[in-house]
């Protein structure tokens, strides 16, 4: 079974099941038995890297979830998502008025990245981290577009339930209300009004009134962007991406019912991918992280909360095979998902307080942490998992200043 590990606990002899990649390049073939020099390289080289080692003791021990074909498949369409997403941006990058831009054009594209989701269909979309900020916005928009797709494919009967409740389209039959074209099309224009914005995510100083102001009105300068025969249900999420269902997005405060179901799902989509991005001005979060902050944290009242509670399972927090530490030291290996509540996943104790490997006699599990105190999750890597049993969160008021909604809602 897989153990997906940090580099600092390679040692020599440890058999690859995953190759190692850095910038979409295979560096070490899975499969490869590591040496010393292999593992200096990667420390060396890629010291955040967690990788993915064979494990036969464990595997013995206990049948391990195998995710790894719908982690490719996924990967697959994230870059390829992400190949298209670069191109279009530089494409409009390029120009200095968006009536040079060919929309036909925008409208294939989209067409052909539905079919490729179609017919590879991923069910978990594990979002790799290793993103380039120079091309933040092609990444940004392929990854917000590539997830709205799996979340709006995921809750389809929800969607459609929801676009006959608006007034306007009562009468809709369910063939178009469930055609996620619009959607699709919102998704990958949703960002258009930041690119005369760019050099604001790329500069590392903080943010002036003005730029916040600047942003604050993106939603309203993209939809403007857009030709006048596009298509409306688009131009609406373009103009309500930053909406939140209790009111405190931007820039009109809409609430619940007075947004999209479509503008809802690219709003979670977007929310995750800025949170989990590395930006040049401050770090990334962790997906346990920004999932918790979203579905039971301090942001949850932003979101339609029948979308996250999907989303959640999409994404999955813990990986198959992490290595977590508990509450009372010892460490365990994530040993299946947990679809229920992805923040409980199933685990087993196979490691001591100082990590050492426990005799088999000793294993425990599997076990959901959740039925256990002393085995509540504790920490993954440098990351402190205790947030995820904290009690009385503190939400995110109405009416906070939009400076610290930028904090949690970044474009
Ligand atoms: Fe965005
Ligand atoms: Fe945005």
């Amino acid at each position: 079974m897989p153990l997906l590990i940090p580099t600092d606990e390679l040692v020599p002899g440890m058999t690859l099941t995953e190759p190692v990649m850095a910038n979409r390049k295979v560096m070490m073939q899975r499969g490869r038995v590591l040496t010393h020099a292999d593992i200096d390289v990667i420390q060396r080289r890629y010291p955040q890297m967690r990788v993915r080692v064979d494990d036969p003791v464990l595997d013995e021990a206990v049948e391990f979830e195998d995710d790894s074909r719908e982690r490719s498949i996924a990967h697959e369409a994230q870059q390829r998502v992400s190949a298209c997403m670069n191109e279009v941006a530089e494409r409009f990058a390029g120009r200095t008025s968006t009536r040079c831009v060919d929309f036909n054009l925008l409208q294939q594209t989209v067409a052909e990245l539905l079919d490729f989701l179609k017919s590879n269909p991923a069910s978990a979309a594990l979002i790799n981290n290793c993103m380039d900020s120079k091309h933040y916005h092609g990444v940004h928009t392929g990854n917000v577009f590539y997830l709205s797709m799996l979340l709006g494919s995921t809750v389809i009967d929800y969607v459609i339930s929801e676009r006959k409740q608006q007034v306007s389209a009562r009468d809709v039959r369910a063939d178009f209300a469930s055609d996620l074209t619009p959607l699709a099309l919102g998704a990958m224009v949703m960002d258009l009004g930041m690119l005369p914005l760019k050099h604001l995510i790329e500069e590392q100083r903080p943010l002036t009134p003005e730029d916040s102001d600047a942003i604050r009105q993106h939603p309203l300068v993209g939809a403007a962007m857009l030709p006048d025969n596009f298509s409306a249900v688009a131009r609406n999420i373009v103009k309500t991406h930053h909406e939140n269902m209790d009111g405190t997005g931007y820039p009109v405060r809409l609430t619940r019912d007075r947004i999209h179901v479509f503008a809802r799902i690219v709003r979670i989509a977007d929310a995750f991918d800025a949170a989990t991005s590395v930006k040049v001005y401050r770090g990334a979060k962790s997906p346990a992280r920004a999932l918790w902050e979203m579905a039971s944290g301090p942001y949850r009242r932003f979101y339609d909360a029948r979308l996250m509670q999907s989303f959640v399972t999409l994404i999955q927090p813990f990986q198959v095979g992490s290595k977590i530490r508990l509450r009372d030291g010892r460490y365990a290996a994530v040993v299946r998902y947990n679809r229920q509540n992805p923040f409980d996943p199933q685990i087993i104790v196979a490691f001591d307080a100082s990590n050492q490997r426990l005799p088999k006699s000793k294993l425990e599990g599997p076990l959901y942490p959740s039925t256990r105190r002393d085995l509540r999750l504790a920490s993954l890597g440098d990351e402190d998992l205790t947030f995820l049993y904290a009690s009385g969160v503190e939400e995110v008021k109405p009416g906070a200043p939009f400076r610290e909604m930028l904090e949690s809602v970044y474009p």
